[in-house]
C-alpha cells in the first residue's frame, strides 16, 4: 500500500500547517509526528488529530494523509508497479490480536523485520529435512540439487549487487548488522594519536552507537572520541551542509565517518555521495549502515566510491 509522507519542515511549522488546513480541512486525517514519540503513541495521536485540533510546534513533523486521495493514489500506484504482496503473510486484524476481524491489515511497519514471505516455512523446513536426512553430509551433499551448504552463500551476492549498486565482487553476505559492523570496525578503525574519532549520526541505532563505543574504547578512548552529529535544535533533521561542515572542521582527527543510508527513527535520506566524497577529501573512510536504504532507494555504491578511499 503505497502511503504520501510529507517529509518537509517548514521552519515555521505553525504556519505551514494552516495553509494545508485552510485548503484541505475536509476529509483530511492528519498525523503529527514528535521525534521523540513511539509508534503506540503515534497511532492513539492518529485518532486525536481527527478532531481538527492540532497543536503544533516548530520541531513537529507532519505527516498528511487523506484516506480518499491515498487510496486512489494507491490502486494508481498499484496498477504501475508490481506489488509482489500476494508472495508476503499479512497479518490480519484477527492474528495481529487486535479484534476478530480476518480483513487483512495495511501493514505499514518496517522496522527490522518485514512481512514474512509465504515461501519462508517450506525454505527452513527443507533445511531441516536435509540436516535429518543426511546430517553434515548435506554440506557437500544437499538432498536438493544447488542447496550445498559449504556454498550456499555464493548465490547471494549477484542477487545483492543490483539493489545496493556495486560490483558482484564487493558484495558479501555475511552476519547481522551489529557483527559486521563490529568486524568491519575490528578491520578499518586503525587510530592513531592523530586520527582517532569516530563521527556518525546523534540518532544512530543503539547497537550502532555501542558497537562504535567500544571500539573506540579497545582502543583505549573514551566518549570523546565519538563525533555524533544530529539535528539542531528545532530542527527535525541534520542538514547535508552541516555534516560536511562538520567533517571541514574536524576531519585531520577523524579515522571513520560512519552514517545509515537512511536514519531509522526520522525517515530522512542522507546524501550518501556527497558526504563521502566530503569524507574521503579530508582522508577519512567511510561506511554506510544502508539496513533501511537497501532496497528502498536507489543506491550506486560503486559510482560513489563508496570502497575506496580516493
Ligand atoms: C539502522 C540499524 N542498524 C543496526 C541494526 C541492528 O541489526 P542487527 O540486529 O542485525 O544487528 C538495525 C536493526 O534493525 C538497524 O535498523
Amino acid at each position: 500500500m503505497w502511503q504520501y509522507i510529507d517529509n518537509t519542515v517548514a521552519s515555521d511549522g505553525q504556519r505551514f500547517f494552516s495553509a494545508v488546513t485552510e485548503r484541505r480541512i475536509n476529509g483530511i486525517q492528519s498525523k503529527l509526528i514528535n521525534d521523540q514519540t513511539n509508534w503506540r503513541t503515534l497511532e492513539n495521536r492518529w485518532t486525536d488529530c481527527t478532531q481538527n485540533y492540532i497543536n503544533i510546534s516548530s520541531n513537529q513533523k507532519i505527516i498528511m494523509v487523506s484516506q480518499t486521495e491515498l487510496q486512489q493514489e494507491a490502486k494508481k500506484l498499484d496498477s504501475q508497479y508490481e506489488t509482489r504482496s500476494d508472495l508476503f503473510e499479512i497479518p490480519t486484524f484477527k492474528s495481529l490480536g487486535l479484534s476478530d476481524s480476518t480483513q487483512s491489515s495495511n501493514y505499514l511497519c518496517g522496522n527490522s523485520l518485514g512481512l514474512m514471505p509465504k515461501s519462508t516455512p517450506d525454505a527452513i523446513n527443507n533445511e531441516l529435512k536435509a540436516w535429518s536426512a543426511r546430517g553434515v553430509e548435506s554440506h557437500f551433499r544437499h538432498p536438493i540439487k544447488g542447496n550445498d551448504w559449504v556454498s550456499v552463500d555464493h548465490k547471494i551476492p549477484s542477487l545483492l549487487a543490483p539493489i545496493v549498486g556495486a560490483l558482484e565482487n564487493e558484495v558479501a553476505c555475511m552476519g547481522t548488522l551489529t557483527m559486521n559492523l563490529n568486524s568491519l570496525l575490528t578491520s578499518f578503525y586503525k587510530p592513531t594519536e592523530k586520527r582517532f574519532k569516530i563521527m556518525f549520526d546523534k540518532g544512530a541505532f543503539p547497537s550502532d552507537y555501542y558497537a562504535m563505543l567500544n571500539q573506540v574504547k579497545l582502543h583505549g578512548f573514551d566518549e570523546n572520541a565519538l563525533i555524533q552529529i544530529g539535528p539542531k535544535d528545532g530542527e527535525t533533521y541534520v542538514k547535508t551542509e552541516d555534516i560536511l561542515n562538520s567533517i571541514e572542521e574536524n576531519g585531520d582527527s577523524i579515522a571513520i565517518v560512519c552514517f545509515p543510508g537512511i536514519q531509522y527513527y526520522t525517515g530522512q535520506l542522507f546524501n550518501i555521495e556527497k558526504i563521502t566524497a566530503k569524507a574521503h577529501s579530508k582522508g577519512c573512510l567511510v561506511g554506510w549502515d544502508l539496513a533501511h536504504a537497501a532496497g528502498n532507494v536507489e543506491l550506486k555504491l560503486h559510482d560513489w566510491n563508496i570502497g575506496n578511499q580516493d
